[in-house]
C-alpha cells in the first residue's frame, strides 16, 4: 500500500463534488493486482490509521480522477484543425482519405503510440475511441493501451457503403472480423472492446443487423456510434431508412440501444429520442469542441436533464479540436451559455468536471470503477499544479470557494497543469 497526501477531488453520487484541501489517498493492490483505493478522505482524519504507510507528498498539488474521454478517433490524430463546410464534405476531403492509411501495422502502431501518449500528457486515463475499419488498427490500439496499462475501449469501424474505396468493408468479413476481434481482446487486461458502426448512413441493413446480433450475444461489449449530429446527416439517414421512427430509432431497430451504447452528438433530439436513450440506458457523448468546428449544433442539456438519460463529455478528435479535458469542459460551458433553446445556462464547475470523469464513467456503464476515488475505485489519477502558469498563480491567490478554485482550472487550464497520470495498472 501506498500514500499520497495533496488536495484531493472526488466525486459523489449525486454528481456534487468533494473536496480536501489537504488530503490523503490511500492505493493498493485490489483482487486482480490492478492498484484500487483504499481509502480517501483529510489527512487529518486518515493519517493516525495510516501512520505505518510511506507517504508521497504534493504540497500545492490537486489529485483529482483521471479523465474520461467518451468518444474520440484515434485515427483522426492527424485530421485535427481540418477545415470544411459541415460533417459530410469533412469526412470525404479529409478523414476517409487518413483514415485509409491504417490498412498498415506499422502506421497505426505509430499513431496508437501518439495518441495515448498525447491522452496521458493531458490527464485522460481511460478512453472510448473509433479505430478504422481495419482490423490492424484495432490490434495496434490494443496492443499500444496494453502496454500502458491503460483502461482503453475501441473496436473495428463498420462501414460497408456509401465510403470510398480504402475505407469500406465487406459485410460478412466485417462482422467475423468483430467477432474475432471481441475473442482476441475483450476483457483482456484493461481493454474492452466496443462494436463500432460508424453511423447508419454507412452500413447497409444486413451489416447494422449483424452488428446488433453480436451486440445481443456479447452483452458486456459496448456499442458506438455516431447521432443526429448534423442536418445533412440526418436527411440521408432518414432517406435510407423512413421506416424508422427517428435517426436514433434506426439503431434501436436494428438492436443497437442498451446499456453501454454510446452515442456521439444526440443533438438534434426531440422528447421521442430522450426517452428512447432513458429506456435503454444508452448515453450520449457530448462533444462540444467539435460541434462548434463543424458548426453541427448544440447538445441540449436541460432537455436531457429533464428527460433524464445518461451522458458525459468527450473530445471528438479530430472534429474535435483539442486532447485538453480543460478545453473541452470551457466549450462544454459556451455550449451551455449560449447554445441552448433557452439561453442563459451556467453549467456548474463541478457538473462540468464530472461529465468528463464520474458521469463519463457512469455513462461507459463503469461507475465506482473509474472516473472517480472513492474507495474501491481502480486508482487512476491526474496530479495538477493549479498554480501552474504565472496567470493561474495569481488566480489561485484570490479563490476562495470550491466552485471559484474548479472554474480557474477549467477557463485557464490546458497540458501544464497536468503533472502527471497516474495509472493503476
Ligand atoms: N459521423 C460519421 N463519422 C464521423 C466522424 O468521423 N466524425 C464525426 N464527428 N462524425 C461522424
Ligand atoms: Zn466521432
Amino acid at each position: 500500500m501506498h500514500a499520497y497526501r495533496a488536495s484531493l477531488l472526488r466525486f459523489n453520487p449525486d454528481r456534487s463534488a468533494v473536496y480536501d484541501e489537504d488530503g490523503l489517498l490511500v492505493v493498493g493492490p485490489g483482487p486482480d493486482g490492478t492498484q484500487i483505493v483504499h481509502a480517501a478522505g483529510a489527512w487529518q482524519e486518515l493519517r493516525a490509521r495510516h501512520a505505518g504507510l510511506s507517504i508521497t507528498h504534493w504540497p500545492g498539488h490537486l489529485i483529482a480522477p483521471g479523465f474520461v474521454d467518451l468518444h474520440l478517433h484515434f485515427p483522426q490524430t492527424d485530421v485535427i484543425g481540418s477545415p470544411a463546410e459541415g460533417l459530410l464534405p469533412w469526412l470525404e476531403k479529409y478523414t476517409f482519405p487518413h483514415e485509409s492509411r491504417f490498412h498498415d501495422p506499422g502506421h497505426a502502431s505509430e499513431v496508437a503510440g501518439f495518441f495515448l501518449e498525447e491522452l496521458l500528457r493531458q490527464g485522460v486515463s481511460t478512453a472510448l475511441a473509433f479505430a478504422t475499419s481495419h482490423p490492424a488498427s484495432v490490434d495496434a490500439l490494443f496492443t499500444q493501451a496494453q502496454a500502458r496499462g491503460m483502461r482503453l475501449i475501441t473496436g473495428k469501424v463498420l462501414q460497408d457503403r456509401h465510403s470510398p474505396d480504402g475505407v469500406r468493408d465487406d459485410t460478412e468479413q466485417s462482422l467475423l472480423d468483430t467477432e474475432s476481434l471481441i475473442r482476441r481482446w475483450h476483457g483482456v487486461d484493461r481493454l474492452g472492446y466496443a462494436i463500432t458502426p460508424r453511423f447508419a448512413p454507412t452500413s447497409t441493413p444486413a451489416q447494422l443487423r449483424g452488428a446488433g446480433e453480436l451486440a445481443a450475444r456479447h452483452p458486456g461489449v459496448w456499442i458506438q456510434s455516431h447521432v443526429a449530429e448534423n442536418l445533412a446527416e440526418i436527411a440521408w439517414a432518414r432517406e435510407l431508412f423512413p421506416d424508422s421512427r427517428s435517426y436514433l430509432g434506426t439503431y434501436a431497430d436494428f438492436g443497437l440501444m442498451r446499456e453501454r451504447a454510446v452515442y456521439a452528438h444526440c443533438i438534434h433530439f426531440d422528447d421521442a429520442d430522450r426517452q428512447l436513450m432513458r429506456e435503454t440506458g444508452a448515453a450520449a457523448a457530448v462533444s462540444p469542441t467539435s460541434n462548434l468546428f463543424l458548426g453541427s449544433g448544440f447538445f441540449d442539456y436541460a432537455g436531457a436533464d429533464r428527460v433524464g438519460f445518461r451522458y458525459g463529455l468527450a473530445s471528438d478528435v479530430g472534429g474535435g479540436t483539442s486532447f485538453s479535458p480543460f478545453k473541452t469542459m470551457l466549450a462544454a460551458y459556451c455550449v451551455g451559455r449560449e447554445g441552448q433553446t433557452k439561453p442563459g445556462l451556467s453549467l456548474s464547475p463541478q457538473h462540468l468536471w464530472w461529465q468528463h470523469t464520474a458521469g463519463a464513467a457512469q455513462a461507459l456503464g463503469l461507475e465506482g470503477v473509474v472516473g472517480n476515488l472513492q474507495p474501491g475505485c481502480e486508482a487512476d489519477f491526474v496530479r495538477l499544479d493549479p498554480r501552474a502558469t504565472p496567470l493561474l498563480a495569481r488566480k489561485m491567490a484570490q479563490v476562495s470557494s470550491l466552485d471559484e478554485l474548479l472554474f480557474a482550472l477549467i477557463v485557464l487550464g490546458d497540458d501544464r497543469l497536468v503533472v502527471q497520470t497516474v495509472l493503476a495498472s
